[in-house]
């Protein structure tokens, strides 16, 4: 069996099933004992915080311990320093070059790296290159945000002065686009090749996560989804967020290089991507099968909780409920 070891898995418990269900050995490491992947996974361990300098030299002994073939980072937390570390892992690791995963973390660099690269990118400045004739209403944004932190629409120079004033975080300039906003998760191989692409909408979101949404067969979406991920040689699972316009034209505002809250879509429509995973961990090329996914499939998420009791030694272990 093919062993995964998924880092900063804190509530990532359906990605850790989904893998298990395709065969994988599942270790999960996380800062945190509370952390309720750990109890999901086949193995875990406690590591120290991602800002610790030993972080990566305890991600190595989990690797050389079990035999791990694949790290798949669940958050952004870590994945700069992971893809800058990637030879002192040991193993494959599921992300992009360290200066695309890097770029992509700050929405202005992102911004720069889609102008470069021909993604269609919303007209963004930095605060001290807003142009004269600004066209309103613009947004001021977090340049490393997420959950839609750090986000205020300014109709006008004074509100723009204002929340330039007002926002506590390093922001940018970025117009704000009107039309309707999309997400497609796309995995990709370790060349860049998109294997698949699946758009979905996003019918409902809590604290940026989208919690509501369905799989569409759009294929202009699809189309901007591989071609931005093969411009930008993506690896591995993204989740590209982009907006269409009522002209039809569309603007990538957000990729994340990693598994989207929305994952439970796509593996519901049947992407395969454990699988995907799981093949390129064992060195094999799989075939794009891009399109290849069922539309019309509706998720909407829900909390869950685990009872955990202590072991002899104080650590913690899933309580068996009586039926
Ligand atoms: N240029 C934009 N125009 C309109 N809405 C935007 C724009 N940029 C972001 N948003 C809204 O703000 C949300 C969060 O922005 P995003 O760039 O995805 O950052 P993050 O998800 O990292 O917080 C988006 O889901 C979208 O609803
Ligand atoms: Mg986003």
């Amino acid at each position: 069996m093919t062993a995964v070891l998924f880092t900063c898995a804190g509530q990532r418990v359906d990605i850790v099933d989904a893998f298990r269900r395709a065969g994988a050995t599942t270790i999960a490491v996380d800062v945190n004992p509370l952390a309720p992947a750990l109890y999901h996974a086949d193995r875990y361990a406690l590591v120290p915080r991602v800002d610790d300098e030993s972080y990566v030299a305890a991600l190595r002994d989990v690797v050389t311990e079990h035999g791990v073939a694949l790290v798949i980072p669940l958050t952004d937390l870590d994945q700069a320093k992971l893809a800058r570390s990637r030879d002192d892992l040991g193993t494959l690791l599921l992300l992009p070059d360290a200066d695309v995963v890097e770029r992509l973390a700050d929405k202005y660099l992102a911004h720069e790296l889609f102008e470069e690269r021909n993604v269609p990118s919303p007209p963004t400045w930095l605060p001290s290159h807003v142009p004269d004739d600004l066209p309103f209403p613009v947004l001021v944004k977090a340049r490393v945000g997420f959950g839609s932190r750090d986000i205020y629409r300014a109709e006008n120079r004074e509100q723009l002065a204002f929340f330039l004033g007002y926002t506590p975080v390093e922001s940018m300039v970025q117009v704000q686009l009107q039309g309707e906003e999309f997400s497609i998760d796309v995995f990709c191989d370790l060349e860049g090749r998109c294997l698949n692409a699946i758009p979905r909408t996003m019918i409902e979101s809590k604290g940026g996560e989208s919690i509501k949404g369905m799989t569409i067969r759009d294929d202009a979406l699809i189309e901007l989804a591989r071609e931005t991920s093969e411009k930008l040689r993506l690896v591995g699972p993204a989740n590209i967020q982009c907006f269409r316009e009522p002209d039809r034209s569309h603007y990538v505002t957000d990729i994340n290089p990693r598994f989207g809250g929305g994952f439970p879509l796509p593996l519901a429509a049947g992407g395969r991507y454990p699988e995907l995973a799981l093949a390129l961990a064992r060195g094999e090329r799989p075939e794009p099968r891009v399109g290849d996914f069922r539309e019309g499939i509706v998720m909407t998420r829900f909390f869950s909780d685990l009872s955990l009791t202590r072991n002899g030694d104080g650590t913690l272990k899933p309580l068996v409920r009586a039926e």
